[in-house]
């Protein structure tokens, strides 16, 4: 079990940052027909770098989730899935198995190459959960592929006399560290849960890129009423020291952050490299078998 921190929170930001933009997302459909929401697009990956992608699934009907992914491969960045509600079953191409449920994540790094599935384990009742893609800087696109099962129990968690209750997936919060750390791209990673009224704010460096996704009630940052549902990219003005919100009602978020790495991005499908050349090899590699994952580490 996790100690619990009880923060007593000192005044608001002097400078927190504005909303620039409100996102409602693409409901689209991947793996073997999962429906899902695309809340971070391809066209918003130079603005939100080192981010390249998050997916939303919130779904209670089976057949919008049963199918799952089934075995495919990545390249070149690290996904980090965070499951609030449902099973969900992996296994990739070096024999590694587990099982995500109840708030637990897993941190995958692909690097040079995976090859895994992802498949509910449920026939019925709420699948809920994220899929947030981060980039890895050009020299260590090619690391070798690891990933991490962490339970929720031991994610890093604090709560404030300002009515929240906050996760610190990634990153560094209020003096609270969290379960993973970038030395590269910082990545702050939060799940923020306000009661009635509650107020959170957190320092982020101005050069950072960072948004929020409201998945419960609706949040007010700076005099703007983010809904359920939609994503807030914040403006990265100089002199802001820092993120603030509030939620009358209540809310859940998560908050996520991030330096940009302002290399080039060169997308195709699963495989996220610098070059295009590079991604000419990396569907070679795969073709050709060389996603063996054999050196595959779960760390
Ligand atoms: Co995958």
């Amino acid at each position: 079990m996790v100690l619990q921190k009880v923060l007593k929170m000192n005044s608001a930001l002097n400078h927190p940052r504005r909303i620039e933009q409100i996102v409602k997302g693409i409901a689209t459909s991947d793996g073997a027909g999962v429906k899902l929401t695309r809340v971070l697009t391809q066209d918003l990956q130079r603005r939100l770098d080192p981010f390249l992608m998050l997916d939303v699934f919130r779904s209670d009907e089976p057949t919008d989730y049963l199918a799952g992914f089934p075995d495919h491969p990545h390249r070149g960045f690290e996904t980090a899935t965070y499951m609030l509600s449902g099973r969900l079953r992996h296994r990739d191409s070096a024999g590694h198995e587990g099982l995500l449920e109840g708030g637990d994540v897993q941190w995958m790094t692909a690097g040079s190459g995976v090859i895994h599935s992802e498949i509910p384990e449920q026939e019925n009742g709420l699948m809920e959960g994220f899929q947030l893609w981060l980039n890895l800087p050009s020299s260590r696109k090619m690391t070798i592929p690891r990933y991490r099962d962490i339970p929720n129990s031991e994610i890093p968690r604090y709560s404030t006399s300002q009515h929240a209750t906050v996760l610190v997936i990634a990153g560094d919060s209020n003096g609270v560290k969290g379960a993973i750390t970038r030395e590269e791209t910082e990545p702050l990673y939060l799940d923020i849960q306000l009661a009635k009224g509650g107020e959170f704010s957190t320092r982020v460096p101005p050069g950072h890129n960072a948004f929020i996704y409201v998945y419960r009630g609706s949040v007010e940052i700076g005099g703007k009423t983010i809904d359920e549902k939609r994503m807030g990219i914040f403006g990265n003005d100089a002199h802001a020291d820092g993120i603030s919100i509030g939620a009358e009602g209540g809310a859940r978020a998560i908050l996520v952050a991030g330096r940009p790495l302002g290399e080039p991005i060169v997308q195709h499908g699963p495989f996220v490299m610098n070059r295009q050349e590079e991604i000419y090899q990396a569907i070679l590699d795969f073709r050709e078998g060389r996603f063996a994952g054999a050196e595959l580490a779960a760390i």
